[in-house]
Formats: structure tokens, C-alpha cells, sequence
């Protein structure tokens, strides 16, 4: 006890650098990328200030700048110039994701690309999968959406992608799209899954992005409620038996707790600093509320230290510059 026990000591301005429990590196970080067919130009997002749509003929210059910056992994999103309710843009061979992903693989190889395998961006109604009458009306249908759903995984495969990041919620998912992998001879592809996706409001500005709004109803007949954590768990168990290679916990900051519990799962954990997370950030830093770089750089260590292997942040390319000043 004080007086003998001083942890001012362990604080010092010599002894702190050495101290440091976690690090950020640049291989911890993954930034989100979204393509839009319909864009003749990077466009601008109105929801997320310094974030772009970009259209095919300018990711792959998007990427090596990405790359010059020391950014080494991708999670890309496709907005295609054609929707419908079966979302069959999505497993066009010759779709944006698709194209994206092979123009990335020629123009900068060394760049590890995850590709978000969902639907709502490809269906008109929103929805992540195919929709029909339920108990309670309309609904996203479970067991009619697996096959969609593997079929737009194999055909990102067959693009060269390596990781497919199913972010449907739907039950099976991870388990469907591993068999129709081995079975079409992608034994080496693998899968982040979405396992632990809550239904929060957080990812408001992203559905502006990736126009991927829903017409009706919501998404809490799938994704989980934010309160409960052992559905929470149990949600990434399953997907790991399933046969996930790494699992995630999605939105980060409000839900720490969660990638501290699925680290003890053994497997990588990704976690998703989301859309409102970025949003929120940069409004009150644009204020002069907060500082921007100083809060971003803590939001960043927080999720290493729950427990983070991966970090999918929209603050990617500025956090790797940042990291470049503290050297
Ligand atoms: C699509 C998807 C969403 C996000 C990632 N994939 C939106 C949603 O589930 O409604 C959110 C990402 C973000 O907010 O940054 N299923
Ligand atoms: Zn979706």
C-alpha cells in the first residue's frame, strides 16, 4: 500500500515507452472501399466527410495510393447500376465487385482483398437476401437466401478474391459458403465472417454509401439485439464450428466487451470500427469539439487492447500516416 506502492513509477517519461501492453500496427488495419457502377468520378459521401465512392476506371489508382501509405488489406463494397429483388447483379461474373476485384489483383497484388458477400446492396428492397411472407408479414427468408448467397461467394472466388466477409446474419451462412467453395475447388479462400453483427443504428451513414437501405421493416429479425450478449457468443461459436477462419464483432466501440469474450474462442478476431463510429468522430473534430487524430488513435489501441487482431476502420490511410509521424 501508499506509500511503498507507487504506480506513478511505471509512468515515468523514460520507463512508459517500454511499457506499452499493446501496439498499433499497419497490419492491423483494413479499410473499407466502396465501388459504384453508376459513378463516372470519385464521388464524395455526404455522410461520411473524406470517404469516396469510386468507380471502376479509379480503384485501382485508389489502392496503390492505399498501398503507398502502407495500407495492406481491403474490404470492398459494390453499388451496382441494377437492382432487383433477386439481387442478380450480385453474382454477375462480370459485376462491379467482380471487376473491381480483379483490376486490385493486377494493379497491386500484394494487396489482401476481403470482399463484404451480402445482397442488400444488390436488391431493390433492401433486404440482405431473398424476401417473402412471414408470421409476423414480410421478411427475409432464411433458407431461400443461403443459396443466393453461396452462389455470390463462388462467383467473388472465381474473381481471385481472398477472404469473403458474409454479412447477411442468415443462419448457415458461413457453413454454406464453405461446402460450395471446396466443392468448386477454393479450398484456399477464406471466410471473416460477420458472426456477432448487432442491429445498430450505427450504421446509418453507411446505408447512404453503399445505397443500401431497406424499403421496409428492419434488420432485427437477424442481426442481434444490443443487449444480449450470450446470443452475441453463442452467434460467433456457431460460426466458427460452421468453419469461419476468423470471426468478427461489428460495431466496435459500444461492444468491447464482445471481442474480449470471442477472442477466448481461439480463432482471429476482426472487430468493425462502423460508418457511425467514422461519422460521429468526424463530426465533432470538423466542430473543433475533439481532436481528431488524438481520439481516432485511442479508439484504435481500445479495440487492440479487448482484443482485436484486425481492425476495418474507414480511418485506415489516416491512421497509417499517423503512425508514420510517431516513428
Ligand atoms: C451489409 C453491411 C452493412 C454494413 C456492412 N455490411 C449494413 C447493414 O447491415 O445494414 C455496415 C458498415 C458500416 O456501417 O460501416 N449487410
Ligand atoms: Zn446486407
Amino acid at each position: 500500500m501508499f506509500p511503498q506502492q507507487r504506480m506513478r513509477r511505471l509512468r515515468g517519461r523514460l520507463i512508459q515507452p517500454f511499457l506499452k501492453e499493446h501496439h498499433l500496427r499497419k497490419t492491423d488495419l483494413v479499410t473499407p472501399l466502396f465501388i459504384d457502377e453508376t459513378a463516372d468520378c470519385p464521388t464524395p459521401i455526404p455522410t461520411m466527410p473524406g470517404q469516396y465512392r469510386y468507380p471502376l476506371n479509379a480503384i485501382g489508382a485508389a489502392v496503390l495510393r492505399l498501398q503507398e501509405k502502407g495500407i495492406g488489406a481491403v474490404l470492398l463494397f459494390g453499388i451496382p447500376a441494377r437492382k432487383d429483388p433477386e439481387a442478380s447483379e450480385s453474382y454477375n461474373p462480370a459485376g462491379v465487385i467482380q471487376e473491381a476485384v480483379r483490376i486490385i489483383k493486377s494493379v497491386t497484388p500484394g494487396i489482401l482483398v476481403f470482399t463484404d458477400v451480402c445482397a442488400c446492396e444488390y436488391t431493390d428492397h433492401g433486404h440482405c437476401g431473398i424476401i417473402g411472407e412471414g408470421p409476423c408479414g414480410m421478411d427475409l427468408q432464411n433458407d431461400p437466401s443461403l443459396e443466393l448467397i453461396a452462389r455470390i461467394a463462388v462467383s467473388h472466388a472465381q474473381a481471385g478474391t481472398d477472404f469473403l466477409a458474409p454479412s447477411c446474419m442468415l443462419d448457415g451462412m458461413v457453413a454454406v459458403i464453405r461446402q460450395a467453395l471446396d466443392d468448386e475447388g477454393f479450398q484456399e479462400t477464406g471466410i471473416m465472417s460477420y458472426s456477432t453483427k448487432f442491429a445498430s443504428a450505427l450504421y446509418g451513414p453507411f446505408r447512404e454509401a453503399a445505397d443500401s437501405g431497406y424499403r421496409f421493416g428492419d434488420r432485427s429479425t437477424y442481426q442481434i439485439h444490443p443487449g444480449n450478449s450470450r446470443e452475441a457468443i453463442r452467434e460467433s461459436e456457431i460460426d466458427a464450428l460452421e468453419g469461419a477462419d476468423i470471426l468478427m464483432v461489428k460495431p466496435g466501440m459500444f461492444y468491447l466487451d464482445l471481442v474480449a469474450s470471442i477472442r477466448e474462442l481461439g480463432l482471429p478476431v476482426a472487430v468493425y470500427q462502423v460508418s457511425g463510429e467514422y461519422a460521429m468522430i468526424k463530426a465533432a473534430a470538423t466542430n473543433g469539439w475533439i481532436d481528431e487524430r488524438s481520439v481516432v488513435m485511442e479508439s484504435l489501441i481500445c479495440a487492440k487492447r479487448a482484443g482485436a487482431d484486425l481492425i476495418i476502420t474507414y480511418y485506415a490511410a489516416d491512421a497509417a500516416g499517423w503512425l508514420d509521424e510517431e516513428q
